[in-house]
């Protein structure tokens, strides 16, 4: 008998797994019997992270945004695709338009890319350059344009963090978190049902709160004291240097925190709960899975 699932699940192409999106957006599809490719640099790194995966659910292939020779194949077969720009890849038109027209050109028929809030406006950025190739080849797409993700704290800001400090250069601007679980969820929602051809979505928390806001929320869920500094640009730059940051990352999280400082990081939109049928998480539920303080 013909494996019926099998001939009529769709085959969705994944880039940026592992990854804060790319892991949970496996997962999520999965969970949601869809059929994917990861397409990783190391295919192996891959392999091992979803290594729990039914079999029937997943393949892994090559792909590299900037090397075409990892294009050739790479998207045979693929129905939809989502499209991560990987924070090192700036260069969007010499790096990633080719592969995406290879997709194209392979048959993929939906682009979900993973943008940026505002990315309609900061026509500068390589989002803004993404969305506009995108939009404008004749396949289907959808825009997620996520807000600034809470796990930044944990991640980029983990050795602050615990000391109990939050170090960033926002002043009192407010920022509209966004939980990366939440945005993987709606990726895999948009990737799996109909209704979100050719749209774009702002995917952002339930508030918009300064740090010093996060730091009480952190001190009242928690139980131990969380403080915010705002330090200077100049201080922010040491300090993240000073932990191994490179030079470009750097003033890319300066430019980031300059928009929360400006207020152009607070807007909240109703369309992540709309679409998960469900709340957002909000800071107080991302503050119940901190890791403990030093
Ligand atoms: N952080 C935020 O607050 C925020 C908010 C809104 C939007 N965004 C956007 O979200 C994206 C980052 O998502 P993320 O945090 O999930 O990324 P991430 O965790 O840093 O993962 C990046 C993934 O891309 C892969 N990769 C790196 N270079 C590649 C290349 N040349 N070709 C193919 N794959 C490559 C990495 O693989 P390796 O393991 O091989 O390196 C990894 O799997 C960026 O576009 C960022 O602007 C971020």
């Amino acid at each position: 008998m013909p494996d019926l699932h099998k001939s009529i699940s769709p085959l969705i192409g994944v880039t940026g797994a592992p990854g804060n999106i790319g892991t949970p957006l496996v997962r999520a599809l999965l969970r949601r019997g869809a059929r994917v490719r990861v397409l990783a640099r190391h295919p192996e790194t891959a392999r091992q992270a979803f290594a729990d995966a039914p079999p029937s659910q997943i393949e892994f292939g090559t792909m590299e945004f900037g090397k075409r020779q990892t294009y050739l194949d790479a998207f045979d077969g693929l129905d939809k695709l989502f499209v991560l720009r990987p924070p090192a890849v700036s260069q969007v038109s010499r790096d990633m338009f080719p592969a995406l027209d290879v997709a194209l050109g392979a048959g993929v028929r939906h682009f979900v890319l993973l943008s940026l809030q505002g990315a309609d406006k900061l026509t500068i950025t390589p989002h803004a350059h993404l969305e506009k190739h995108l939009g404008g080849n004749g396949a289907v797409y959808t825009f997620l344009r996520p807000s600034f993700f809470m796990q930044n704290l944990t991640t980029t800001h983990l050795p602050e963090l615990k000391k109990g400090i939050i170090a960033v250069p926002a002043g009192n601007g407010r920022t509209s978190f966004v939980d990366t679980g939440d945005v993987a969820e709606a990726a895999a929602i948009v990737l799996t049902e109909d209704g979100h051809e050719n749209r774009a979505y702002g995917l952002t928390g339930p508030a918009a709160l300064t740090y010093r806001e996060v730091a009480e929320i952190f001190t009242r869920v928690t139980g131990h004291l969380y403080r915010s500094t705002d330090p200077s640009p100049i201080a922010f730059y040491r300090l993240m240097r000073g932990q191994g940051a490179g030079r470009a990352e750097t003033l890319v999280m300066e430019a980031i925190y300059a928009t929360a400082r400006l207020g152009l990081a607070k807007h909240v939109s109703d369309d992540l709960p709309t679409l998960l049928g469900r709340p957002a998480h909000s800071i107080e539920d991302f503050a119940r899975s901190l890791p403990g303080l030093d």
